[in-house]
């Protein structure tokens, strides 16, 4: 991502914006692209710039569903012209949310906690874990991303780096599929295993494990269910819960069910999630076993001013509606498929290309360069913006921001795979 600053490709009108934006916005904002884009329009899969060129995205999950999907904006909208308030009146389309939410995971979570955000749906799961288990050490992946709140920040050290995550947490290696052999994926249940027994030895008490099932700011892996459930049983047995951030995997991105989880027969305490639950409006929720938020919601109570509202339990229900009424989770599995085919050819013909991984409609494509790691990661950013350059949007991913993080919305068709993997291949060509 680059700083906001004006450069030699930007037009006089985005050098104007960029200018603004840094003046306004101040120093923290990052735009993507070495030649960002102005973006004015959105449909389906596609994004139009203030030019009228428009792009093939490759990269939102949070416009899940598809860019504008006129269903969810209609019932939007609806909902805005007739009523909006909160979570302490009595409400109808809460309850029908709450229902058709809890309906797609296992029986067992049987409460549904709305947020805005999937930070604040962590933030949210770690307190209710930290009360019922009488515990504090969370463990997660050493480069995860689980939110931008104090709590969230300190669990994600691709945000804060490793300093940044106090000393009760702990991180283990993420299960890394592809690197010496695969070591880390194979040990990952024996890593999360020797971390509890690491805070046992300084007086911490566990209190979750913490895991996006997709491992996106890792680098993307999708490691054997069989470590994942040794894992969780581990943390179980120590009196730790264990919650899954469906923030990245969650609403049929993978392609098998609604839920990363359940690909890995995991059977969460929490389930927590975020972008995709509203098609790009700020939604958030925490699906919980009753039995863990009984004491909790006796002794402080659960207020947001804006999560659950009616606005956004329509958005919600469309969403829901959308996956099912379009067939999007099988579309996710098939078109899928034939992405990842179309990348695994691509890695036969382009050495640079160390490893294809894919589940349903989510890529991750490492590259390497002979081990040169500054290399291979200069190398993966220049492969980003050519494809920008070539109207398709992706981004990348990595501690070594190496992989190429490739996740359309849902309804990415065979055309859209086909114009994608083109123009990997001519990226990939101007090595
Ligand atoms: C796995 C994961 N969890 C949580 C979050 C935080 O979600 P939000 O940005 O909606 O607060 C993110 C955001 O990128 C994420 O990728």
């Amino acid at each position: 991502m680059s700083q906001s600053s004006p450069n030699a490709d930007a037009t006089a009108s985005e050098r104007a914006l960029l200018e603004r934006r840094a003046r306004l916005l101040g120093p923290t904002y990052r735009a993507f692209y070495r030649n960002p884009i102005h973006l004015v329009r959105g449909s389906g899969v596609w994004l139009y710039d203030a030019q009228g060129r428009k792009f093939l995205d490759a990269y939102n999950n949070v416009a899940s569903v598809g860019h504008c999907h006129p269903r969810v904006v209609e019932a939007l909208s609806g909902q805005a012209a007739t009523l909006n308030t909160h979570t302490r009146y009595l409400s109808e389309i809460i309850l029908d949310y709450a229902e058709k939410l809890l309906g797609t995971v296992p029986a067992h979570l049987g409460h549904a906690m709305f947020t805005c955000t999937g930070s604040e749906a962590n933030d949210l799961a770690i307190r209710i874990a930290q009360h019922s288990s009488g515990g504090t050490g969370v463990i997660i992946t050493d480069f995860a991303y689980h939110g931008a709140t104090i709590a969230t920040a300190q669990l994600s050290p691709a945000a804060v780096g490793a300093k940044g995550v106090p000393a009760h947490h702990r991180t283990v290696k993420a299960p890394d599929t592809f690197r010496d052999h695969g070591r880390a994926a194979h040990d990952f249940a024996r890593n999360v295993a020797a971390a509890i027994e690491d805070m046992r030895a300084q007086d911490i008490r566990p209190a979750a494990l913490l895991l996006d099932s997709a491992f996106s700011s890792d680098g993307i892996f999708f490691p054997d269910a069989s470590v994942m459930r040794e894992a969780a049983d581990h943390v179980r047995n120590a009196g730790g819960i264990v919650i899954a951030d469906e923030v990245q995997s969650g609403f049929g991105r993978l392609g098998q069910g609604m839920w990363g989880f359940a690909n890995y027969g995991l059977e969460p305490d929490m389930v927590t999630m975020g972008k995709p639950i509203g098609d790009g409006h700020p939604m958030g929720a925490v699906l919980v076993r009753p039995q863990l938020v009984s004491s909790f919601g006796s002794n402080t109570g659960y207020f947001n001013t804006f999560g659950g509202n009616p606005v956004a339990a329509a958005v919600g229900i469309a969403v829901l509606e959308v996956i099912e009424g379009e067939g999007l989770i099988e579309n996710a599995r098939n078109v899928g498929a034939y992405t990842g085919d179309l990348l695994d050819a691509l890695q036969t013909r382009h050495g640079m290309v160390g490893d294809v991984r894919h589940n349903g409609l989510y890529f991750g494509v490492e590259l390497t360069a002979d081990g040169d790691e500054a290399l291979a990661a200069s190398k993966t950013s220049a492969v980003v913006e050519a494809m920008r350059e070539d109207g398709v949007l992706i981004s990348s991913c990595g501690p070594r921001g190496n992989v190429l993080k490739i996740r359309p919305p849902l309804p990415f068709a065979r055309d859209n795979a086909e114009q994608l993997a083109e123009t990997l291949d001519r990226a990939l060509s101007n090595w």
